[in-house]
């Protein structure tokens, strides 16, 4: 990456930022230019266990990579300000960095109870006009609580949760939590009638360079839409543009795999959460929409004197080199019965038919030679499957639709709540455990979903042993 020699108003204010946090946080940073193993401090308690560097990040990458972390903990000012690489999130805004929704490099979290708020549970907005994908007319892409200098943010959303008893064949049982959404204090008009609101918690940052270097060839092979092999999982793939390749291309990443890219994901989250331009994604506007004409307007006094994006494309890449090369834990407790007996019974359930555990990357295509020819226990197939009525909520994203959602790879996910102490599973956040997201699964994973309510208790738990060692 050609990168430091181009970044002056990053080297001159971030880089000392970078220095200082690495004075402040040793803890977190834990990156030795040497390439020399990483140190790991305390238990396997401590909350850093996704914020290590891929272990085979050498030279100068592991500079980059230090630099990509302290803008992705950047605490962005709000507003314009004279300082250019100051200039600030907004005129709308979900949060002022990063890292406040993927905590810790780990997922983000619903709020505690309903009448708080957090900010790492995005609230997108679905529309369609005559079968198209399209916003919110007033609101456009997503609701963004907050607003820099004397607007108003768009909107306040409490969710609250209905309980069902979901009982097993065993007799046992487990409380299920149903959500629904109150949205309040609307500031620009009604939504749209056909809008929906549709909850996107952040997900975990890990391991994503290595999802984006398996070959695009692999995962569309796995893709059975017609379901002919006559198994009961189709499995689609999307497909979205993008801005990086200037082309559509099979999408990996999002719940619903919308976005090929880190790179476009993460120009995305400057532009819509953030209300930053990029190389990218020019508008300095983000996403006040054509109705929203204070928002506007505050965004052009604004960039009046501006010609350069208020993120450069040096520090997306930065951004984005440091999001592909968070390394993902090793598997614990590989040797022990419990261990070996759960991994069983997943492949038994069929779970593996979209967790696919293992896939290798592409020998050439990446920037991250290091990411090459690589071993990755994913757990996920990449595709997109209809996971039933209960976990639909938006209409169309891209080709996917309202019962489609993304297979969640399944690596590191037995450390997410050490990580993130709030953080629950699903992509609204709603299962507060990982024994409650299998029970949600419906559609196509419906035959495992009730062979796992078949199993015995103790076939349970060696399952979700072997799922919380991952
Ligand atoms: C307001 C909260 C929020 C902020 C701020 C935010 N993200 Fe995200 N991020 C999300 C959500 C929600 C998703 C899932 C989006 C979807 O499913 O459509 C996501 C997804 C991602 C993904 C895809 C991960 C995967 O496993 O598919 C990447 C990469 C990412 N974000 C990078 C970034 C970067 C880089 C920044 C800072 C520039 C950032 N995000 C800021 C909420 C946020
Ligand atoms: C038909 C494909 C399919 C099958 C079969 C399947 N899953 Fe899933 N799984 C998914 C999808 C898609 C999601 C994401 C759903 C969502 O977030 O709404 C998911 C989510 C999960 C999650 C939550 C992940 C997270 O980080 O939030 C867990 C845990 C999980 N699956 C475990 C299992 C287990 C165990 C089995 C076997 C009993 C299984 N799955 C079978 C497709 C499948």
């Amino acid at each position: 990456m050609k990168t430091r020699n181009k970044c002056f108003s990053f080297v001159i204010y971030g880089l000392p930022l970078a220095l200082l946090l690495s004075l402040l946080l040793p803890y977190s940073l834990n990156v030795y230019a040497s390439g020399a193993p990483t140190l790991k401090f305390g238990s396997f308690k401590d909350n850093n266990q996704f914020s290590d560097p891929d272990e085979q990040l050498a030279g100068e990458a592991v500079g980059d990579f230090q630099l990509g972390n302290a803008l992705f903990r950047k605490l962005w000012s709000i507003g314009s300000s004279s300082v250019k690489s100051a200039d600030g999130v907004g005129p709308l805004f979900n949060s002022r960095s990063c890292q406040r929704c993927h905590l810790k490099d780990g997922r983000g979290n619903p709020p505690a109870d309903e009448h708080s708020f957090s900010p790492s549970l995005v609230f997108q907005l679905k529309a369609t006009s005559e079968g198209n994908e399209t916003t919110d007319i007033n609101y456009g892409k997503q609701i963004q609580p907050f607003a820099a200098n004397g607007l108003h943010g768009e909107a306040n959303i409490f969710v609250s949760y209905a309980t069902e008893e979901f009982h097993y064949a065993d007799g046992q049982s487990i409380t299920l939590n149903r959500p629904s959404y109150r949205i309040e204090d609307l500031a620009y008009g009604e939504l749209g009638d056909n809008s929906i609101l549709a909850p996107r918690v952040a997900p975990a940052m890990i391991g994503l360079g290595l999802l984006e270097a398996i070959p695009a060839d692999t995962i569309k092979a796995n893709a059975d839409p017609d379901d002919n092999n006559g198994d009961g999982i189709s499995g689609r793939a999307n497909f979205g543009y993008s801005l990086e390749h200037q082309k559509t291309m099979l999408g990996r990443f999002g719940w619903k795999a919308s976005a090929p890219t880190v790179i476009d994901q993460s120009a995305a989250a400057f532009s819509a959460d953030m209300g930053l331009s990029t190389s990218l994604i020019g508008l300095n506007y983000g996403d006040c929409t054509e109705q929203q004409k204070d928002c506007r307007r505050v965004a052009r006094i604004h960039s009046l004197d501006e010609t350069e994006p208020e993120v450069s494309r040096d520090m997306l890449e930065l951004v984005a080199h440091y999001s592909k090369n968070l390394s993902v834990p090793a598997p614990r407790n590989q040797t022990n019965l419990e261990f070996i007996n759960g991994q069983k019974i997943f492949d038994q359930l069929n779970c593996q038919q979209c967790h696919t555990p293992q896939h290798t990357t592409d020998n050439s295509n990446t920037t991250e030679p290091h990411l090459r020819n690589r071993v990755v226990n994913a757990y996920t197939d990449l595709l997109l499957h209809d996971m039933g009525p209960d976990l639909a909520d938006s209409q169309r994203q891209g080709f996917a639709l309202a019962n489609e959602w993304r297979t969640t790879p399944l690596w590191g996910i037995g450390l997410t709540q050490t990580v993130n102490p709030l953080a629950r599973f699903l992509h609204d956040g709603r299962a507060a455990s990982i024994e409650e997201a299998i029970v949600w699964h419906g559609g196509e994973a419906e035959d495992s979903k009730v062979a796992f309510t078949q199993l015995s208790q103790h076939q349970r738990e060696s399952l979700l042993f072997f799922l919380k060692s991952l």
